[in-house]
């Protein structure tokens, strides 16, 4: 593949807007994405441990890590929505090249989704029934896999000619699952999954700290299940993670990198496990968030230098601002704020007691503007639209 061909594959339209405003949303997106993903692995991983144990502790924390599961596995798949859009926008030549090689995988890649959730959905119903829970484990598992060779097939153009036509010989059934460096998966995926799962446990453990129905012995077990969790994450991570510096990391370049970032990450939580309590469970979110973005970089910068080999650069994607589209987005944007903002604090409020409470005036009026922006947002929405019918026609 000559640099040429990988620029001219390039969308001649080019950006609407700088492509360095789409890489950080691309990078800040994803974290979003992978901390909701990892968090369901880990917490449908902690369920199903947790059924077959007869404790009550066990039985109680296991039907909560079930239910953590369906709902952070909602979030995930939403958020993988945003960085998709960005990845194909700037990255568009190795994306497409990808998603066109295993093309079987592209097209099954929505229904093991579906299927996944739905079977954990069954799972959440039933409470019982744990080998539904282990073909929803499965089926996730091989949609992230297929996202990880997707992403991981795009940085080796020296290779696209070959897996196209092995010794010349064109091959399209698209079945192949090609680009995959088990390390790297096993480290982000099961890795950071103990990691988001004790951060998610000392979350609840601290939002339910003041209630006066949940015991709060199991308060304390759930945080012993954090910090277990912190720890087994962070080792997880260090091994594997350095797996992937000395296979994918030293083929790219980053050999070093990688290995310094995935051990200070994975010292960081092994050593901060030990303190990490539900009191200062946001203090260990902020500092977990960074940690995913630190990590998001580097997955970015091993994008920047296999690509970069090739003469392809994200920053010099051909771009022009399109006013359009940025005032569009940034519209929705501004109106989904306030609406998300308001429906976190009504559920916030509505789970401090056991009977609920009322959120306060100040949320409520929050509120009544979240909906009124919305409404605008309708009337933008369709009166563009329209004028853009009637324009044309
Ligand atoms: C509709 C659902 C999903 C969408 C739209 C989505 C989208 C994405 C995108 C765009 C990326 C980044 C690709 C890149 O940077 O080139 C990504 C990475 C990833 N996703 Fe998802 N994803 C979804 C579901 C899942 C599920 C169910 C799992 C696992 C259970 C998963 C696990 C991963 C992993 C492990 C990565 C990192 C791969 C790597 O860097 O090697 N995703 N996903």
């Amino acid at each position: 593949m000559s640099p040429e061909t990988l620029l001219a594959m390039r969308d001649p339209l080019g950006a609407p807007i700088h492509p360095l405003a789409v890489q950080a949303l691309l990078v800040i997106t994803f974290v979003l994405h992978i901390f909701f993903i990892t968090a369901s692995v880990g917490s449908l991983l902690l369920g199903l441990y947790g059924l077959n144990k007869g404790e009550e502790n066990w039985q109680r924390a296991s039907k909560v890590a079930i239910r953590v599961a369906t709902q952070t596995l909602g979030l995930g798949i939403t958020m993988g929505i945003a960085p998709l859009l960005f990845v194909q926008v700037i990255y568009d030549p190795a994306w497409y090249v990808a998603t066109t090689l295993m093309g079987l995988w592209t097209v099954l890649f929505i229904p093991l989704v579906a299927l996944g959730y739905l079977f954990l959905y069954v799972l959440y119903l039933r409470g019982n029934v744990a080998g539904v829970g282990y073909v929803s484990l499965a089926l996730l598992l091989l949609a992230g896999f297929v996202m990880h060779s997707l992403a991981n097939a795009g940085l080796y153009p020296s290779r696209w000619v070959e897996w196209y036509a092995p010794g010349g010989v064109v091959h399209t059934t698209g079945e192949r699952l090609l680009g995959y460096n088990l390390p790297r998966f096993a480290a982000l995926l099961f890795g950071q999954a103990g990691l988001s799962l004790g951060v998610i446990l000392l979350l609840f453990a601290w939002y339910f700290r003041r209630r006066e129905d949940v015991p709060q012995a199991f308060l304390r077990f759930v945080e012993g299940l954090a910090q277990g969790a912190l720890r087994v994450g962070a080792g997880i991570y260090g091994l594997l993670g350095l797996l992937w510096a000395f296979t994918q990391g030293a083929e790219l370049g980053l050999g070093w990198p990688v290995a310094v970032v995935v051990l200070a990450v994975a010292a960081l939580f092994y050593l901060h496990a030990g303190r990490a309590r539900a009191e200062n469970a946001l203090a260990t979110l902020g500092l977990y968030l960074g940690a995913l973005l630190v990590v998001a970089l580097l997955r970015e910068g091993l994008r920047v230098s296999a690509l970069g080999r090739y003469g392809y650069s994200a920053m010099q994607y051909p771009y022009v601002w399109d006013w359009g589209s940025i005032l569009f987005f940034v519209a929705t944007a501004v109106a989904a704020v306030p609406v998300i903002v308001y429906l976190a604090q009504v559920l916030y409020a509505s789970g401090t007691r056991k009977e609920g409470a009322d959120p306060s005036p100040r949320v409520e009026a929050f509120g009544d503007v979240g909906v009124k922006l919305l409404l605008g947002w309708f009337a933008f929405y369709f009166a563009l639209g329209l004028y853009v019918v009637v324009r044309n026609l």
